[in-house]
C-alpha cells in the first residue's frame, strides 16, 4: 500500500491530536469521485444507492447524498433515523434485511419510505396488515434466495438454506398470493447473491441469472411485471493487493449489453453499494506499544485491537499495512523491534482472537511508538467492531 504524501502527513498530524493514538482517518474525496465515476459510466437506468451499513458516519451519509446517489439502503430503524438526520428524505430510503420488527415496519409505513424489500411470506402479510390499518399502499420488492451461487465471493447469500429472502421455487409459488395483498404494490425483485466479489464476470453472471428469474416470473404470470431489479451490493475490494481490482468499466459496458440482450430497456435497476464505495476512503491507525519475541515469533502489540477494527479477523482477510516511523526515544537499551520479518500483530484485549491481521504479516521495519496504518478500512470498520469489550476508549474519527 502506498499512502501518498497527503494521507501520510494527515495521519502524522492527527496522531498528535488523538488522545489514545487510535483513530480512523477518512478522505471523502475518494468516495465522492467513485460515485461520480459510477454515475457517468453506468447505463442511465441503473441507480446507485449507498448501503449505509458499510459506514454509517454522518459525513459518509452527507457526502454520498451530495455526490448524487439516488438514495440510501437501510437495514434498521436506527439507520433510517441517522439517514434522515443527515438529510435523506423518506422517499429516498429502501429498507432491506430479514426479521424486520413490527415497530420498524410501522415506522416505515407511517413515514412513507420509498420501498421495502420483503424477505418472507410472513413479512408480506405483516406489512399488509400494518398498511391496511394505516390506509397506505406500500411499494415492495421481493428478495429471492436464488438456487445458484457466486464462486469466489468473500460471503455468499445464495445457493443454500438462508435467512435472506424467499427460496426461488417457493417465491414462484407464493408470488400471486403476495401480489394480491391489497395494500402491497409489487414492483420487482431483489437478488443479492454475494459480497466481496472481485471477478466481474461472476457478478455479471448473477445479473444474467436474475434477469432470467424476471423472465420466468413474467412468462408464468403474464399480469405480473418486474419493473425494478435490484442486484444488491457485492462489488469487491482487493484487500490482498493482488492487482485484480473490480473492473467497474467492464461491468458497466457488459451490463449495458446484457440489458439490451434481454430487451430490458423499460426497466430500472438498483445497486446498493457499501464496500466498493467506502472501503478505500478510510485508514485505521494505531500506535505500537510493545514488541516482543514469543517462541521465535515477533509479537507486535498495538493500543488498538479488534474492538476498533474487527473486520480483518471477522472475515479472515488481512488488510494492507504500512508502518509510519515516529522515532520515539527508547524505553530501555535492548528493547526489541521488528525488521524484515513475518510477525503477529494484535491489540490489548485478553482474547486470542484480538488480531489486527488474522494471518502473520510482513513488516519491513517497526519500532515501539510507530504508527501501524491499516488501509481499505473505510467500510465495515468501526461499526462492525465490538467497541465495548474491555471498556477501552473508542477510537477517534477524523476527516481530511
Ligand atoms: C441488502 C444489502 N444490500 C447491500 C449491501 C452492501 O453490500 P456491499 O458492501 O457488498 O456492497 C448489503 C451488505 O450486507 C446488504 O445486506
Amino acid at each position: 500500500m502506498i499512502l501518498g504524501d497527503k494521507i501520510e502527513s494527515a495521519i502524522i498530524e492527527h496522531a498528535q491530536k488523538s488522545k489514545h493514538h487510535n483513530f480512523y482517518l477518512y478522505d471523502m474525496s475518494v468516495i465522492t469521485n467513485k460515485i461520480k465515476n459510477l454515475k457517468s459510466i453506468l447505463p442511465k437506468s441503473v441507480q446507485v444507492y449507498y448501503a449505509m451499513k458499510a459506514n454509517p458516519h454522518e459525513q459518509f451519509l452527507k457526502t454520498t447524498k451530495a455526490a448524487g446517489v439516488k438514495g440510501i439502503e437501510i437495514a434498521s430503524m436506527g439507520e433510517a433515523q441517522r439517514a434522515i438526520e443527515a438529510g435523506f428524505t423518506a422517499d429516498q430510503i429502501v429498507f432491506t434485511g430479514p426479521a424486520k420488527s413490527q415497530e420498524e415496519l410501522e415506522w416505515s409505513v407511517e413515514n412513507k419510505i420509498q420501498k421495502i424489500h420483503i424477505e418472507s411470506l410472513t413479512e408480506a402479510h405483516r406489512l399488509n396488515n400494518i398498511c391496511a390499518e394505516a390506509g397506505h399502499t406500500q411499494d415492495i420488492l421481493i428478495r429471492v434466495n436464488p438456487n445458484f451461487d457466486i464462486h469466489g465471493a468473500q460471503a455468499k447469500f445464495s445457493g443454500d438454506s438462508s435467512k435472506f429472502g424467499i427460496d426461488h421455487n417457493v417465491f414462484l409459488e407464493v408470488l400471486p398470493e403476495i401480489v394480491n395483498l391489497p395494500h402491497l404494490n409489487f414492483i420487482g425483485l431483489h437478488v443479492y447473491a454475494a459480497s466481496g466479489v472481485l471477478k466481474v464476470e461472476d457478478l455479471l453472471e448473477n445479473c444474467r441469472r436474475v434477469f432470467g428469474i424476471a423472465r420466468e416470473v413474467e412468462a408464468r404470470y403474464p399480469d405480473i411485471h418486474c419493473d425494478i431489479i435490484d442486484f444488491g451490493g457485492g462489488f469487491g475490494i482487493d484487500y490482498l493487493e493482488t492487482g485484480n481490482d473490480f473492473s467497474i468499466d467492464f461491468y458497466a459496458t457488459e451490463l449495458k449489453k446484457l440489458i439490451e440482450t434481454f430487451d430490458f430497456s423499460d426497466r430500472q435497476f438498483i445497486l446498493e453499494l457499501g464496500r466498493y464505495l467506502a472501503a478505500d476512503s478510510g485508514w485505521y491507525c494505531t500506535q505500537i506499544i510493545d514488541i516482543k519475541t514469543s517462541l521465535g515469533k515477533k509479537q507486535v502489540l498495538c493500543t488498538g485491537g479488534t474492538h476498533h477494527f474487527r473486520r480483518p479477523v471477522a472475515l479472515g482477510i488481512n488488510h494492507p499495512l504500512v508502518i509510519l516511523p515516529q522515532n520515539q526515544p527508547k524505553i530501555f537499551e535492548g528493547q526489541e523491534s521488528a525488521k524484515d520479518e513475518m510477525v503477529f500483530i494484535g491489540g490489548p484485549l485478553c482474547n486470542s482472537a484480538d488480531k489486527l491481521a488474522p494471518k502473520d504479516i510482513y513488516i519491513e521495519k517497526a519500532n515501539i511508538g510507530d504508527i501501524a496504518v491499516f488501509g481499505l478500512a473505510g467500510a465495515y470498520g468501526l461499526s462492525m467492531s465490538h467497541v465495548n469489550f474491555l471498556s477501552h476508549p473508542y477510537p477517534d474519527e477524523f476527516f481530511l
